[in-house]
């Protein structure tokens, strides 16, 4: 066993250093020399995928939160509304689906039995199914009209951590191919994020180096009775994420929030010293973003919230708002989630191992859900 995690404590901590090269294997020959997205073994047409009018995507826990952040990136770049569904709520609600529909179905198992069930209703509504998957040959995979493979590599934790960023990297290759075939990006806008897809496993990797801050902070922390996180745009999924992890890895109380959200409620729960992270949005691009994150962090910090902030490199502004800040490398604001969630895995692992608690195998969990 000591040999299989590879000299690390935790599977799970073995998974998050193996990031970068997860990502990197699942950029690998996606990008022709012609700028054009490869996604050879998708075996919908060029016309099918020009025919689709609305997307679904559905998914369970973490994959659903890479869903969360796929909706922000097919809309902006692709312009065709799209949903984001927990597996288990899809088929009661009677959604509408037809011929002209593509779901997209996130899965690192392919074996969730949700997720397996709202893709047969999908399917039975003639819609076409296009899965996101981890392991070979599983089931949802067979059972969809149409496979892209992240290449994360075998996930023994229970805790996912590499499927998830390879699960984005999919999504963000999905949408890229969406809008170039039908026309609303052109070749040379693609490449330009793919140019910065390809710069991330770097940027990660040098980010995993300076993780030593979120080590002693999670030391810090283990005592806390609640964590929240907050996050807007596609922050708010990695505030999720953030939250997931805590509560399935330490077995906290953790909830994550559209930061916007809170003083619609949930402000009344910051206490003196409650930790808040705060996931901050880049200060280039949508400025806007981030200018309101940092007045939600005013408004928690005034309440008597400690803040954890993880925000960009060089963003000195928001250090004043900060009890603690973790830096992250620029990336692009649709791309972000790929840094941002990595101080959240470690934190979340970290707590749990000064809990003293199993953290590849958390109690009343198992690594694949085959029950509905
Ligand atoms: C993540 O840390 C969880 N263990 C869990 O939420 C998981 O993502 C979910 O059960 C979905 O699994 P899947 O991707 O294999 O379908």
């Amino acid at each position: 066993k000591a040999a299989e995690k590879g000299g690390y404590d935790y599977f799970m901590l073995k998974e998050i250093a193996e990031q970068p090269q997860a990502i990197a294997d699942t950029l690998l020959g996606r990008l022709s020399d012609r700028g054009e997205i490869v996604l050879d073994e998708v075996r919908l047409t060029d016309q099918d995928l020009r025919d689709v009018d609305k997307i679904f995507i559905v998914a369970c826990g973490t994959s659903y939160h890479a869903g969360m952040v796929a909706k922000y990136a097919i809309e902006h770049w692709v312009r065709i509304p799209c949903e984001v569904e927990l597996a288990s709520e899809f088929r009661y609600r009677d959604p509408i689906l037809d011929r002209s529909t593509l779901m997209i179905v996130i899965s690192q198992s392919g074996e969730t039995m949700d997720t397996l069930m709202a893709l047969r209703h999908a399917k039975e509504q003639k819609a076409r199914v296009l899965a996101i998957c981890n392991t070979n040959g599983s089931t949802i995979p067979r059972e969809s009209d149409a496979v892209l493979y992240t290449h994360g590599g075998p996930e023994i934790a229970v805790a996912s951590t590499k499927a998830f960023v390879t699960q984005l990297v999919a999504c963000y290759l999905i949408g890229l191919h969406l809008a170039q075939i039908r026309g609303v990006m052109y070749a040379d806008e693609v490449a330009a994020v793919v140019e910065k897809l390809s710069s991330t496993p770097e940027a990660l990797t040098k980010l995993l180096g300076q993780m030593e801050d979120v080590r002693a902070l999670a030391r810090d922390l283990k005592t806390a009775s609640t964590v929240l996180f907050i996050g807007r745009h596609v922050g708010y999924p990695v505030a999720l994420e953030g939250a997931l992890k805590l509560k399935e890895l330490a077995y906290m109380h953790a909830e994550g929030f559209a930061a916007g959200e809170l003083k619609h409620g949930p402000i009344a729960l910051i206490d003196q010293d409650t930790p808040v992270v705060c996931v901050v949005p880049s200060p280039a691009g949508r400025g806007v973003m981030r200018d309101k994150v940092v007045s939600n962090i005013q408004e928690v910090r005034a309440r008597g919230a400690r803040t954890i902030v993880i925000a960009e490199e060089g963003d000195e502004a928001v250090k004043a708002y900060a009890d603690h800040l973790i830096a992250v490398p620029h990336t692009p604001t649709l791309l972000a989630p790929l840094m941002t969630t990595v101080p959240l895995q470690i934190l979340a692992c970290e707590i749990a191992a000064a809990r003293g608690l199993d953290v590849d195998q958390p109690r009343n969990l198992a690594k694949s859900v085959t029950v509905e």
